[in-house]
């Protein structure tokens, strides 16, 4: 039988999971809320918002839906799956409890030392004097963060005493993070590489994704301010499968083991930020969902049926189900809106976006685009230009050559996604 699904969320990634969706064998209808200017054609748009959970349920309830899937992390650490499953609707995610591992930096840094995970060694504050004492004790480089969700926005690498006494009069004193800020979380910074990892978990089991490699910073050579990530490579070429066991035993077992001993089991996706560290592989984060453009990645280079994964995560039967993956890499870059992830200006019409997907491979997903009769520029990370290919260059300059053919202005992107993969 047909399987209806409505998908939450309106970015990049969710656009890719409902181009995946698309392809299933058993999708029958796919409504996306509130969606974007991509979504709109693969399936309905309905617009209701991510935090509207009353309002989706109904929504859900009224249609029929089979399942639910959701994106964003703030949906799930507001809750949304609780708020579904009380009402007998089929939902796929991590609950509230569960989700806690993305939500609070303060309750992931402690169970981390309580269970032995890799991270940086690390204070948790309420008390902004006692945050500047530690700092003053353990000098700078240091790393400070507002524990609770603050759009990508809430972690400070501090090279100076000064910006530390900044960030942490922002963040306590300020508040400008509002409750996201009541707890601070002081770290250790760490050298090396990021990864990210992505496991599913039914609850009971898990499977591994490849690693991807999402590139932070706006500038090109890692510089400047953080953004959600402005292109990714998958899989990692330099990190050899007995560093992904590693990290497979140490970090994923270990957390969803933690967690599950804590009454918090949790099902979904678990996305552990990790950076390879001189000391080895170190957790900076947990995301209790996709990375976004993670996301964008995996579905191109997921050979299984969504729909059988998804189902299969949400009725407990994953171990059954294998999961397949193309050989070869998939790479994003993201085209940004000039000024990002500081002001940026909106409502620019894009144009390009068929010829850049005439180049073979390619698929253009769209992250921040409203469709009013044309489509515009609606957000900071606009577009994630795609590719797939044999090798990590073939992919790149699939993806590059067809990035260069999207037209609209202030349009912004890194040169140089995946270039220190392909140098190593
Ligand atoms: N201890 C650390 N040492 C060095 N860099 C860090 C450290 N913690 C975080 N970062 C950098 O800051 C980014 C954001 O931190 P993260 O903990 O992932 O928070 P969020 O994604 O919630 O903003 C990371 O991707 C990484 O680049
Ligand atoms: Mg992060």
């Amino acid at each position: 039988m047909a399987v209806d699904v409505l998908l939450v969320g309106s970015g990049g990634r969710e656009h890719a999971l409902a181009w995946k969706l698309a392809q299933s064998q058993r999708i029958g209808k796919l409504y996306i809320a509130p969606g974007n200017g991509g979504t709109r054609l693969l399936g309905e748009n309905v617009p209701i918002g991510v935090m509207e959970f009353e309002k989706l349920a109904q929504f859900a309830g009224e249609k029929k839906i089979s399942l639910t899937v959701v994106g964003p992390d703030d949906a799930f650490v507001g809750g949304i799956v609780d708020v579904f499953q009380a009402r007998g609707l089929r939902i796929w995610g991590p609950t509230k409890a569960a989700a806690q591992i993305e939500g609070s930096k303060a309750f992931s840094k402690q169970l981390m030392r309580d269970s032995s995970i890799p991270t940086a060694d690390f204070a948790v504050f309420t008390n902004h004097d006692e945050a500047i004492r530690y700092v003053r004790e353990h000098g700078v480089p240091i790393v400070v963060k507002a524990s609770g969700l603050a759009l990508g926005k809430g972690v400070a690498i501090c090279r100076t005493f000064d910006e530390a006494e900044v960030a942490l009069k922002e963040i306590m004193l300020d508040r400008v993070f509002k409750d996201s800020g009541t707890q601070v979380v002081i770290e250790k910074y760490l050298e090396g590489q990021e990864v990210s990892i992505h496991a599913i978990s039914d609850g009971k089991t898990y499977k591994m994704f490849p690693a991807s490699q999402d590139h932070k910073t706006i500038g090109e050579g890692d510089t400047g301010k953080n953004t959600g990530g402005m292109g990714t490579i998958a899989p990692v070429p330099w990190l050899h499968q007995n560093a992904l066991q590693d990290i497979e035993q140490r970090v994923v077992q270990s957390t969803l083991e933690a967690l599950r001993n804590r009454g918090a089991t949790f099902a979904g996706v678990l996305f552990p930020g990790l950076k390879m560290a001189p000391e080895g592989p170190m957790v900076l984060e947990y995301n209790a969902r996709f990375g976004d453009p993670e996301c964008q990645v995996y579905m191109r280079l997921l050979k299984t049926d969504i729909l059988d994964v998804l189902e299969a995560c949400v009725d407990g039967r994953l171990s059954d189900q294998s999961i397949e993956w193309v050989s070869g890499f998939a790479v994003n870059i993201v085209i940004a809106s000039g000024g990002y992830p500081e002001a940026y200006k909106k409502g620019f019409p894009i144009a390009g976006i068929e010829e850049a997907e005439k180049i073979s491979d390619v698929v253009v997903f769209h992250a921040g685009t409203t469709f009013d009769g044309t489509l515009k520029t609606s957000g900071g990370r606009v577009l994630g230009v795609s590719a797939v290919g044999a090798t990590l260059k073939e992919a790149l300059d699939r993806a590059y050559e067809a990035a260069d053919k999207i037209k609209f202005e202030g349009k912004y992107y890194r040169r140089d996604i995946g270039a220190k993969a392909l140098a190593q």
